[in-house]
């Protein structure tokens, strides 16, 4: 049994289902990264699992004690729970100093005062405060701030963080800095993350396993590679990395795309289920296509419509039929020019349902 336990948890806001019969377990140590589009329902579970809101159903449990049981009608607060929490808002008090600000939960929780003190000293060295703590957190910098955000959830010295996109506020440049102060203090401390964000690169690298939401269900949990690898539909193939797609029809044994007959990409059929459907869609990462000898009998016809430099890569659109299809190379590769014939290759294909996802 995992660490933490979400089952079957709901939480319904009127008409609006935001979190649909969730399923998570995240062991001790783990950093899970929630991803999804905004209003997926990712504020609302990281609350649900601080206390701050009840479950409409199911039960939420860490370790061996439960937190919140719609069946038994039993809550935990808040404050009884052993959690460290960041939010995206900047939410320091600019009239304590940054080492009251850091203080300020244990006095709440009446510790011992040399045990205030010890801890509070901790959490500021841990997060390079310590030379500043007498300072106004008002006089930092968002990322500043978000690091006293970051010790004092720190100095409760909790069993799980969670945090909500506490980096997307930040400039580019600080964000990936944070990333490796949050892995940093992980390693250091052991607790467990609910790290929330609606940013793929972000959950990718901090993560051991990623949970994508969508409109309140969960989509697929995995770790980076498998989410990006193996998506379980077509949701999660666009919402992680770059995606092209290309509606096909299928003959008894084929694709059809524009009136002609093609074998199946590398080989690769799609599900009985789709062909039987009759139609499907071919989803590939732009980067995985491949430019084939025009001349060549593989393929599928297109031609290059845009050829966009963006560094060290070329970022080509190739019109096959009616869709327009996004295509990446290196700089260094050669590639075709805008308006030749190509043929293109799918060495990794992945087949979806249409309208199934
Ligand atoms: N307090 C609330 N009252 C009514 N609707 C809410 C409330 N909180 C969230 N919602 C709705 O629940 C859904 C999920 O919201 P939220 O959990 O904030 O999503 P996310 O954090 O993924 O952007 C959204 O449709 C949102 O409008
Ligand atoms: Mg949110």
């Amino acid at each position: 049994m995992a660490y933490i336990e979400l089952r079957q948890v709901s939480k319904y806001f009127g008409e609006v289902v935001a979190v649909d019969r969730l399923d998570l377990g995240i062991e001790q140590g783990e950093c899970i990264a929630m991803l999804g589009p905004s209003g997926c329902g990712k504020t609302t579970t990281l609350r649900m699992v601080a206390g701050f809101e009840d479950l409409d159903d199911g039960e939420i449990r860490v370790g061996e004690r439960c937190l919140s049981s719609k069946k038994k009608n039993f809550y935990v607060p808040p404050e009884d729970r052993n959690f460290g929490m960041v939010f995206q808002a900047f939410a320091v008090w600019p009239h304590l100093s940054i080492y009251e600000n850091v203080a300020f939960p244990l006095r709440i929780r009446k510790l011992p005062k040399e045990e205030i003190e010890k801890r509070t000293k901790e959490a500021l060295e841990h997060t390079n405060l310590f030379q500043i703590a007498s300072e106004h957190p008002d006089d930092l910098s968002g990322g500043g701030k978000q690091r006293v955000a970051l010790a004092r959830a720190l100095a409760i010295r909790p069993d799980v963080m969670l945090l909500d996109e506490p980096l997307s506020s930040l400039d580019p440049h600080f964000r990936e800095e944070m990333r490796f102060e949050i892995k940093d203090l992980q390693r250091r401390f052991g607790f467990s993350i609910l790290y929330v964000t609606h940013d793929q690169s972000e959950a990718m690298a901090l993560s051991d396993r990623i949970l994508v939401m969508r409109l309140g269900v969960a989509q697929q949990t995995g770790t980076p590679l498998e989410v990006y690898g193996k998506p379980a539909n077509r949701f999660v193939f666009e919402f992680i990395g770059l995606s092209s797609f290309i509606e096909t029809a299928f003959d008894a044994d084929a694709m059809r795309i524009g009136g002609e007959s093609h074998p199946w990409p590398n080989g690769v059929r799609p599900s009985q289920e789709i062909r039987a459907s009759g139609r499907g869609i071919l989803a590939v990462r732009p980067f995985e296509i491949e430019f084939l000898d025009p001349a060549s009998r593989k393929g599928i016809p297109g031609v290059v419509t845009r050829k966009i430099f963006l560094g060290e890569t070329i970022d080509y659109r190739v019109q096959v039929n009616e869709t327009e299809v996004r295509v990446q190379k290196t700089r260094r590769e050669p590639g075709p020019a805008v308006g030749e014939n190509v043929k293109l290759g799918f060495p990794r294909p992945h087949w979806y349902p249409i309208g199934g996802d």
